[in-house]
Formats: C-alpha cells, sequence, structure tokens
C-alpha cells in the first residue's frame, strides 16, 4: 500500500497569497529554510495505478502535475483517480472537485452530513451535475463505524471515525457540529495488517481516536497550529485553534504530549498551517518535535506499509 502526500498544508497553502507573516514571507524570500506547500490531500493506492484521492484540494491541478503516478495514461481521457473521499466539507478539502469536471462522474464518498454541506451552503453537487456529476457513496451511515471497500481499489480497506473538530464556516453546523461533519480514517493494507490513521482536522482526542491511533503503524495527524492562540497573537483572526476544531501541538493536553504518550507508530503531522513555527525548519519548535520523534509531512512524502 502506498501513501502520497499531496497537499501538507491547511487552507490559504504555504505561502498563503495575501499573508506576510514571517513564514510566509520568508519562503518567499527565501530567508527561512522552509518548503512551500498546496493544500491538504492524500492519495492512497494498492497497485500503483488506482488511487483514491482523500481530500480534494482546490491545488488538485498543481499536484496532479506533480505526481506522474496520477496519470497512468490507458487510454487518451484517463486518470489514476478511482475515487474520492472526503473528510470535511472544508474549502481546502473540496473545492478541488470542480477541477476534475472534465472526467466521468466521480464516484464521490462522504457522510450525510457532508452531503449536506455540498448541496446547500456550497451546492459543489448542483454545480456539478451540469459537467460530469457526482455519484454519492454515504459514509458511515447511522454514524456506524464499519470497515469500506472501494471498487477497483484492492486489499485496502477504509474505516471512518467520527471526530470531534468543526464544520465549515459556511455551514449551517458550524456551532452545532453533526456527527459525520468531521472523519478520521484508518487505511488498512489487508494483505499485512498494516494501518495508517489520518485525521487532518482533529479538535479533540477521544477515546476511541485514541484507540485507533494506538493500533496504528503511521499517524498522520492535524499540524495545523502550533500554539492555541497562534491567530490571535499574529493578528489574523480573534479565533483559538479550538474555535476553529484543531488541537495546538504545544501546551497543555496538546498533540506533543498526547504523542508521547503513544509508542509504536511513525508520527507524522500534516494539514499545516502557514502561521506555524514548525515550517521554519530551523526553528526552535521543529526542533522540540525532532526530540518528541514527530516529523512534519511535505508534499511529495511518500509512505509505503
Ligand atoms: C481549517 O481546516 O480550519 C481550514 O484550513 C480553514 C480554511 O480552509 O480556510
Ligand atoms: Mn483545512
Ligand atoms: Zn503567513
Amino acid at each position: 500500500m502506498k501513501i502520497i502526500v499531496l497537499g501538507s498544508s491547511a487552507g490559504g497553502g504555504f505561502p498563503q497569497w495575501n499573508c506576510n507573516c514571517r513564514n510566509c514571507s520568508g519562503v518567499r524570500l527565501g530567508t527561512i529554510k522552509a518548503r512551500a506547500r498546496t493544500q491538504s490531500s492524500i492519495a492512497v493506492s494498492s497497485n500503483g495505478k488506482d488511487w483514491v484521492l482523500i481530500n480534494a484540494s482546490p491545488d488538485i491541478l498543481t499536484q496532479l502535475r506533480a505526481t506522474p503516478a496520477l496519470q497512468p495514461a490507458r487510454s487518451d481521457r484517463d486518470t489514476g483517480i478511482a475515487a474520492v473521499m472526503l473528510m470535511d466539507a472544508q474549502i481546502d478539502h473540496v473545492t478541488g472537485l470542480l477541477m476534475l469536471r472534465e472526467g466521468r462522474p466521480i464516484p464521490l464518498y462522504c457522510t450525510a452530513a457532508v452531503w449536506d454541506d455540498l448541496t446547500l451552503g456550497l451546492p459543489l453537487v448542483h454545480v456539478l451535475s451540469h459537467y460530469c456529476g457526482v455519484q454519492w457513496h454515504v459514509l458511515a451511515p447511522n454514524h456506524t463505524i464499519s470497515p469500506v471497500e472501494l471498487p477497483g481499489i484492492e486489499d485496502i480497506s477504509f474505516t471512518p471515525l467520527m471526530l470531534s473538530s468543526k464544520a465549515p464556516p459556511y455551514s449551517p453546523h458550524r456551532e452545532m457540529s453533526q456527527p459525520g461533519d468531521n472523519l478520521g480514517l484508518i487505511i488498512e493494507n489487508k494483505k499485512n495488517g498494516k494501518k495508517v490513521f489520518y485525521a487532518p482536522g482533529l479538535g479533540v482526542i477521544e477515546p476511541h481516536v485514541h484507540t485507533a491511533m494506538r493500533a496504528a503503524d503511521c499517524l498522520l495527524l492535524d499540524g495545523t497550529f502550533w500554539s492555541a492562540d497562534e491567530m490571535i497573537r499574529l493578528g489574523f483572526s480573534n479565533k483559538k485553534a479550538a474555535d476553529m476544531g484543531h488541537l495546538p501541538q504545544s501546551g497543555k493536553g496538546g498533540m506533543i504530549e498526547v504523542l508521547d504518550a503513544i509508542t509504536g507508530p511513525r508520527k507524522i503531522l500534516i494539514h499545516i498551517n502557514n502561521t506555524n513555527p514548525i515550517l521554519d525548519e530551523d526553528s526552535e519548535e521543529r526542533a522540540t518535535l525532532t526530540q518528541h520523534g514527530i516529523e512534519v509531512a511535505f508534499d511529495g512524502l511518500e509512505i509505503s506499509l
């Protein structure tokens, strides 16, 4: 089983178009050691030709150009994307669907809560019905947690877990979370039992999430913010990380502390916001992560399990 990180940044990407924070201007000018990153998405395959796209970022076309494996060129018009699965309805995870409009109807796996947002708040499904159309496969019906097999994707099972995070700002459920607004995903290679747990938006580590984390061989977890009040301190927002559904890395009960208590899996942060000091590879914060055995995902990172 192979996983390719197509985009490792949070919404806005890195550098963000309108941002001149230390990180964004530093990476633009080359004054800090950091890599640019596109918005949040991964691809999973067992045979290297048929892929499940997990989240469809607005940067998808750039990501596909950078990832030849996703264009197997078996016919005049082709794609390696066999299906798209969504973890939530955030703009950075769904608007790439519009970029896939020239293809065949998109097999789309998402919960009823996310489908709701994509038919009402941000009606991409309606828009796409005038192009390729979307075939909805409901994920986690009745909020059940059971493995899903995808046609054409052999030897991999996908188990969605309900997470506590946030629906997008435009969603009617932003302030009243519904089950299925946010998912994590256990991706298992059925041939050898190896598991990845993927959760790009994670606000609270509930017991079932902790169990999934402990059982995994590799963790790809919410790395949005270093500190709880990062956006406030920079004067960019009045929202704390928790208000946006993200668990910060530092501080009591933060991601570093959570991960310290788990031994075994490879630990990787993903969905990094452009304000996060860990993007500067020479920063103290990055050194702290390294001391704790925690890696930071980058675009193009490949994981084989
Ligand atoms: C989030 O996950 O909170 C998003 O990255 C916000 C956004 O897309 O602007
Ligand atoms: Mn996001
Ligand atoms: Zn910035």
